[in-house]
């Protein structure tokens, strides 16, 4: 079976409280707290972009698979904050951590992007192509947000989250589900920088090369898609709701969590929560949350982990897996 070998994750020092936004933006801490659930959330230092959070989360997940560099086929980076357009952070990650041995790419699926990745990754060692390979969700997303746009600059914090994918002895992932509409494409956008708006001052003066984000709309998407897919993914699998010992949904507002939870049946205390903490890391906010209860030792074996996600494209993607390791 293939499955889950090693797990890491960073996030950065850098802690910003609703109260540090309010000196800036017309926000309240109270607005932010009520509307989204965030009480805090991790910027990456101005030094610091996506492949650095990447690189430690990575050697993280290596040291805790107990494999070297080496013995990765592959590295494939779920990110919507790539360090540059090209080349792929993936390949700037294979360079620092010297996986000498490993082809490399990234994956842009909005926030599902490590969902996503994660599934393709598993493909190639269940074609037998590879044995292992490391799936990173990495981002400093909060650099594509207008620092004075209070509808997006809020929400979002830094992270990321790498887990070295292999054969386990048991258990392992149990069914996989991606889907993609890009009929709602323009609800959620990056609009300059690409072909399609190269960066001008027209860019500059409109603020165009920032996240432009629909938030009411988005919600009702993901609320909606959490509880479809979910079903869509636990019917695969043949499995019954009540057999899910945790839920860990995309980390984008707790209101979407609580919803998206109560539509699909699940009680809360099977809920993984760190929106609090964190915000919103896009692509990083599951493996994040995932290596948070394997840490902290409430993740055991045999227990069944249902991962859902939602975002820009617009995407969504679940996983369900039996934890063995
Ligand atoms: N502080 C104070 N007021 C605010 C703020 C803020 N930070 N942001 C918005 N408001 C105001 C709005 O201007 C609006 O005021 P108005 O009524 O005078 O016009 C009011 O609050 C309500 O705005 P809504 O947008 O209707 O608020 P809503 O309850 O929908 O919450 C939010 C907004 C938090 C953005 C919500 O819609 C949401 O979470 N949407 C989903 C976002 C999401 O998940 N994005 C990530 C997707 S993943 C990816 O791929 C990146």
């Amino acid at each position: 079976m293939t499955g889950i070998v090693g797990l890491g994750s960073y996030v950065p020092e850098v802690v910003v409280t609703n109260a540090d936004l309010e000196k800036t933006l017309d926000t309240s801490d109270e607005w932010i707290r009520t509307r989204t659930g965030i009480l805090e959330r991790r910027f990456a230092r101005e030094d610091q972009a996506t492949s650095d959070l990447a690189v430690i989360a990575a050697e993280r997940a290596l040291q805790d698979a107990n494999l070297s560099p080496a013995d990765i086929d592959l590295i494939i980076v779920g990110t919507n904050s790539p360090d540059m357009l090209y080349p792929a952070t993936a390949c700037l990650v294979q360079d620092r951590i010297g996986a000498t041995n490993a082809a490399a790419f990234d994956l842009q699926a909005g926030c599902p992007g490590w969902l996503y990745a994660v599934t393709v990754g598993a493909q190639f060692i269940e074609s037998g192509m590879y044995r292992h390979v490391l799936v990173i969700g990495a981002e400093v997303i909060t650099r594509m947000m207008d620092q004075t746009d209070r509808g997006t600059y809020v929400l979002f914090g830094d992270g990321a989250g790498a887990v070295v994918l292999g054969d386990v002895p048991r258990g392992g992932f149990l069914a996989s589900e991606l889907s993609a509409d890009g009929s709602l494409a323009q609800h959620l956008t990056f609009p300059a920088g690409g072909s399609r708006m190269p960066f001008s001052e027209k860019v500059l003066r409109e603020r165009t090369y920032f996240t432009k984000m629909d938030g009411p709309d988005v919600f009702k998407f993901s609320v909606r898609e959490i509880s479809r897919i979910s079903t869509k993914v636990l019917e695969k699998a043949q499995l019954p709701l009540d057999q899910v010992n945790w839920f860990i949904p995309h980390q984008a507002n707790l209101r979407i969590i609580q919803a998206g939870a109560q539509k699909l049946g699940l009680p809360m205390e099977r809920v993984v929560v760190t929106i609090d903490k964190y915000g919103n890391s896009s692509s990083a906010s599951i493996p994040v949350a995932l290596d948070q209860v394997y840490r902290d030792g409430s993740l055991k074996n045999g227990d069944k982990v249902l991962m859902v996600s939602f975002g820009a494209g617009m995407t969504s993607a679940a996983i369900i897996m039996e934890w063995w390791k």
